[in-house]
């Protein structure tokens, strides 16, 4: 056991998923014209893309469940209030759009969800205008995310290298 405060294993695993998985659901839309001709035959860009992202909406919800029973661990420096306030805001805004993307993305469509090709989820009938205002909304948001998650990310670096505490081990290290 290390000697300062750490996220518990199911914590650790479910944020270094959620990373994989959102650079998957984001790659596969930006290279989409350069996957399709390997894809294309075998499996659709965007089933892929729209089944990921449920996923991680799914884990996000979970992610909040094991928050709310096991508590967050304290690992920023207590006397550097804008830091804490400023990464907590952050982290918050992150978790808002792990619902506001996915959901968005969903609701965006007329068309029913199909889910890996194994769950189908019927839309919701709504006028044209109220489709685009989400489709729009889909793609504000998750580019707002990617800055945002930038952000988050060279905010851990600071940390590493700069402040040389041990705020990204609290995410890294084995218990
Ligand atoms: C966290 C999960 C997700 C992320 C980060 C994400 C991100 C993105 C991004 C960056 C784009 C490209 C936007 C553009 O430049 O036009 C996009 C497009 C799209 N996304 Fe998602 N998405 C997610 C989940 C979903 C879900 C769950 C669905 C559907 C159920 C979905 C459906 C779509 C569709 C249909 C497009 C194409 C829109 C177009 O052609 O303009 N996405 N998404
Ligand atoms: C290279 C990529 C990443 C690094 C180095 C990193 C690093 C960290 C570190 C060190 C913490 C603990 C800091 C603290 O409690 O103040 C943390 C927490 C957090 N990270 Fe990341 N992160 C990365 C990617 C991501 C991604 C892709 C997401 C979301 C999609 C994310 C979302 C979060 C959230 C919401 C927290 C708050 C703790 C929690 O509820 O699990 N991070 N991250």
């Amino acid at each position: 056991m290390q000697n300062y405060p750490q996220y518990s294993s199911k914590q650790k695993w479910i944020h270094w998923l959620t990373l994989v998985l959102i650079v998957f659901v984001f790659l596969l839309v930006t290279f989409k014209v350069t996957l399709s001709p390997y894809l294309g035959g075998m499996v659709n860009v965007y089933l892929l893309h729209k089944s990921f992202g449920v996923l991680i909406l799914g884990i996000t919800f979970w992610r909040l469940v094991v928050i709310k029973r096991q508590g967050v661990p304290d690992v920023l420096p207590k006397h550097h209030k804008l830091q804490r306030i400023l990464s907590k805001s952050i982290q918050g805004v992150i978790y808002l759009l792990l619902m506001i993307v996915p959901l968005s993305g969903y609701l965006m469509s007329s068309r029913s969800l199909n889910v890996f090709g194994i769950i189908s989820i019927p839309a919701i009938d709504m006028p044209n205008e109220a489709y685009q205002a989400f489709h729009q909304t889909h793609t504000v948001s998750a580019y707002f995310l990617a800055v945002l998650l930038i952000v988050h990310i060279a905010g851990a670096l600071f940390h590493y290298f700069w402040i040389k505490d041990k705020v990204l081990q609290s995410m890294l290290s084995r218990n």
